[in-house]
């Protein structure tokens, strides 16, 4: 088939190389120079461990890169994956799907039948605004010449690769039968696992990870199953967050009471790890989009809001743990370890280090920060912070009065812990997700703390 990308972000990128990767001939289109330069020479725009591999497999060959809308017309599926951030009033931006969606109907072919595929997290109701643009724009007709559907992404960063090869579900939101045999050869190969067995090496085995379940829904219904998710997930994260200070202060641990609740088939196991909070380039901007439009529609999402609520007061705990071990922070230098929202990616959008880096600064503190991958965003991010940038994590810890394990990173769990502890001034750290050997660090003279302990 021939397929268009619109959007070379973390979900395009990935969306067209798996496609590519599986035998499709597939056009990324953005705006962005760099981007295409990059798709076009098989490097990847983004960090995202193994998707450098799959571009390198098909760039030039089934995989193009275009800043014009030409490959729009020689399409049977376009999909939409640009941005949808937060406005001012926290409801999603859809500017970018709007020109998406009226450029595609500029350049749809008449001749032939076309799926427009919204990719992109959006409100409930796009896929119809996407439809009209593209009529008004076409002068052609949604349901003949065209269908759109909703097909939401579940990518997780970080293991997006994994992801767009193993998906739980592929939720397609149409009701259009065309439309859903085009979308099911589509995702033939996913559902089957023909990627792996086609492509050995070139794509991850699938482990444990169970078959995919094709789901079908009206587009409505498909939009919201996104929002949903992400706010779902956000409250088990923010109610074991909770959890964890109730387990301060009555003297139980956090780590055994997520245990004990996951073995309940109905709860699992998942997403009840603890955290300064959830955080990056999904969930506040999904949650906040989530709030905006049931208030607006009378309908509110308390339990959502409450979940909102926690994590924003977790991160302000996180950060008063701190001020209380040092009594006060005016001249202290408190080191931020992890900038990126999750350990495996660059993302360093709408972090908890971005929150507590300017709180511990307001509060007098001085700043230090590392990150293996999400120092050039993060500073691009915010400017006005006057952060110290260090090389590695001991430069952090060097001099500095307390430090903050925020994200767990493979190279801060390896690190000599043990070797960087007389470069502190003081040696507390607080490990904020629980990850480090609590008996060797006290062993090794640091006044350690984690959270829910
Ligand atoms: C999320 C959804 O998982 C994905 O399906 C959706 O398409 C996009 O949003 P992502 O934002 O990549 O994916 O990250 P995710 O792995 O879900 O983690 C979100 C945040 O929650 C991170 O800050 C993570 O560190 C935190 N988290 C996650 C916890 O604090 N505890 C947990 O147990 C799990």
């Amino acid at each position: 088939m021939n397929i268009v990308c619109i959007g070379a972000g973390y979900v395009g990128s990935v969306t067209a190389a798996a496609f590519a990767v599986l035998g499709h001939t597939v056009t990324v289109i953005d705006l962005d120079p760099r981007k295409i330069e990059a798709i076009r020479a098989g490097t990847s725009p983004i960090y995202e461990p193994g998707l450098q591999e799959l571009l390198h497999e098909c760039a030039g060959t089934t995989l193009f890169a275009s800043h014009d809308y030409d490959a729009v017309g020689r399409a049977s599926v376009v999909f939409i994956c640009v941005g949808t951030p937060s406005k001012a009033d926290l409801t999603a931006d859809l500017s970018y799907v709007k020109e998406a969606a009226r450029t595609i109907g500029r350049h749809l072919n008449p001749d032939h039948y076309t799926v427009i595929v919204n990719k992109s997290t959006v409100p409930v109701g796009t896929a119809d605004l996407v439809s009209s643009l593209i009529e008004e724009t076409s002068g052609l007709t949604s349901g003949k010449d065209f269908d759109v559907v909703s097909n939401p992404e579940f990518l997780r960063e970080g293991y997006a690769v994994e992801d767009v090869f193993y998906p739980d579900r592929i939720i397609i939101g149409t009701d259009s039968s065309r439309a859903k045999t085009v979308m099911r050869s589509l995702y033939g190969p996913v559902l089957n696992r023909e990627g792996y067995e086609m492509l050995r090496g070139a794509v991850p085995a699938p482990g444990t990870r169970p078959p995919a379940v094709w789901f079908e829904s009206g587009t409505k219904s498909a939009e919201l199953i996104k929002y949903a998710s992400n706010a779902f997930l956000a409250v088990k994260i923010s109610y074991i967050n909770e959890m964890a200070r109730l387990c301060e202060t009555l003297g139980a641990d956090v780590t055994d009471v997520a245990k004990g609740m996951g073995l309940d088939s109905r709860i699992g196991h998942k997403f009840l790890e603890v955290s300064s909070g959830w955080s990056g380039s999904c969930f506040p901007k999904d949650t906040a989009e989530l709030l905006a439009t049931s208030r607006k529609y009378g309908c509110e999402q308390s339990i959502t809001a409450a979940a909102v609520e926690a994590n924003d007061r977790m991160l302000l705990y996180c950060v008063s743990k701190v001020q209380s071990r040092l009594k006060s922070l005016p001249g202290k230098t408190v080191g931020l370890l992890g900038l990126t929202f999750k350990p495996n990616t660059d993302d360093a959008r709408q972090t908890q280090a971005q929150v507590m880096a300017r709180q511990l600064e307001s509060l007098g503190a001085r700043v230090k920060v590392h990150d293996p991958q999400g120092m050039e965003m993060f500073r691009r991010l915010n400017p006005d912070l006057a952060v110290e940038y260090c090389e590695s994590p001991e430069q952090v810890l060097a001099g500095a009065d307390a430090a903050v394990l925020l994200t767990h990173w493979d190279c801060y769990l390896a690190m000599d812990w043990e070797s960087a502890r007389p470069a502190m001034k003081v040696p507390y750290l607080l490990d904020t997700r629980n990850v480090l050997d609590s008996r060797k660090m006290l062993q090794w003279g640091y006044v350690y703390e984690g959270l829910g302990k």
